[in-house]
């Protein structure tokens, strides 16, 4: 079989230590010493272990909604002791005290632990059931999508969350075919259902389906435009927020939400990108963009 090449933000390595455009987070952020910041997405800790460092005495709270993320991030993270408090949640349904952090961090996605751990059901190359829950405690799954949705429902999902042209085509072939079990039946039956110059292609047939599945699955856009809005109350004037995204549906979100929030002044008018040695350190920065923006001084809220 062909080794395809592996779509930037599904396989690629996104939790491991090595932290996305990190100098410009920290950078972006202007830690200070006792500051409290929010890590909205601390996944295995990398960014949150840099804030930590970069500053005596900062604090920080950091949240993820996978319990696997968060127990690695306590790992981590454990030398910080009291100074790190960790939640279990999603960074849309968290209440977040208001005028509280001096800076804010997302860095979205998925982990390569999620990657990485078959049974999570994220990879179309490794055989799992249709899982993509970020957060197991949730009950809606990538096969509850697949088999009870109708075909409208999925063209339209794959077409928007994936930017998939034969989005129709292979919507009608999954109708058609279902009930579906499994990650790899899904991505055979996909492959099966396009051209075959498109089979060959760049990347697997698969990608932009799995991509639009984990999307509906943990409404992904959606709790970023909720996160958007709601986080600049939880921000001290001149505080900041920092937004790492990795494709154009989220980096759509972040440029809007922060341009337009009356709270904030975007301090990046074009997002900040990886130089290209970090890019061949690591594959996963190819894609990441970062925005920043910080909190009026001045209360002109209304
Ligand atoms: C790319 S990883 C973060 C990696 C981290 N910055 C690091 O340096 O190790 C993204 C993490 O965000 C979490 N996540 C994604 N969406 C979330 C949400 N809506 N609420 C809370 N956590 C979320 C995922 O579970 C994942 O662990």
């Amino acid at each position: 079989m062909k080794d395809y090449e592996l779509p930037l933000d599904i396989e690629e390595v996104a939790f491991s230590h090595i932290p996305v455009l990190s100098r410009e987070v920290v950078e972006g952020l202007a830690v200070l010493p006792n500051g409290h910041y929010l890590d909205a997405t601390v996944g295995g800790g990398g960014h949150s272990r840099l804030i930590l460092e970069s500053a005596p005495d900062v604090r920080l709270t950091a949240v993820d909604q996978d319990e696997d993320a968060l127990a690695a991030a306590k790992k981590e993270l454990a030398v910080f002791e009291k100074r790190v408090q960790f939640i279990h949640g999603n960074f849309a349904v968290c209440e977040f005290p208001q005028n509280t952090f001096n800076g804010i961090l997302a860095d979205l996605g998925v982990s390569s632990h999620h990657l990485d751990t078959p049974e999570r059901g994220f990879s179309f190359r490794r055989e799992a059931r249709l899982d993509m829950r970020m957060d197991r405690r949730q009950s809606l799954t990538a096969a509850d999508v697949i088999n009870d949705w109708d075909e409208v429902e999925l063209a339209n999902i794959f077409f928007k969350y994936g930017e998939e042209r034969l989005s129709r085509r292979i919507a009608r072939r999954i109708v058609e075919k279902r009930p579906f079990q499994t990650t790899t039946e899904l991505a055979t039956a996909i492959a099966s259902s396009v051209p075959a110059k498109y089979r060959h292609g760049r990347i697997h047939p698969a990608t932009r389906v799995f991509q639009a599945l984990r999307i509906a699955v943990n409404d992904e856009l959606k709790v970023l435009e909720t996160f958007i809005t709601k986080a600049p109350n939880a921000l001290v004037p001149g505080g900041r927020i920092a937004i790492i995204s990795f494709h154009s549906l989220e980096d759509r979100i972040v440029k809007h939400g922060l341009r337009d929030s009356p709270l904030l002044n975007v301090l990046t008018k074009k997002p900040i990108t990886a130089q290209e040695e970090e890019i061949t350190n690591n594959p996963r920065a190819r894609s990441a963009k970062l925005r920043i923006a910080e909190r009026k001084r001045l209360a002109t809220l209304y």
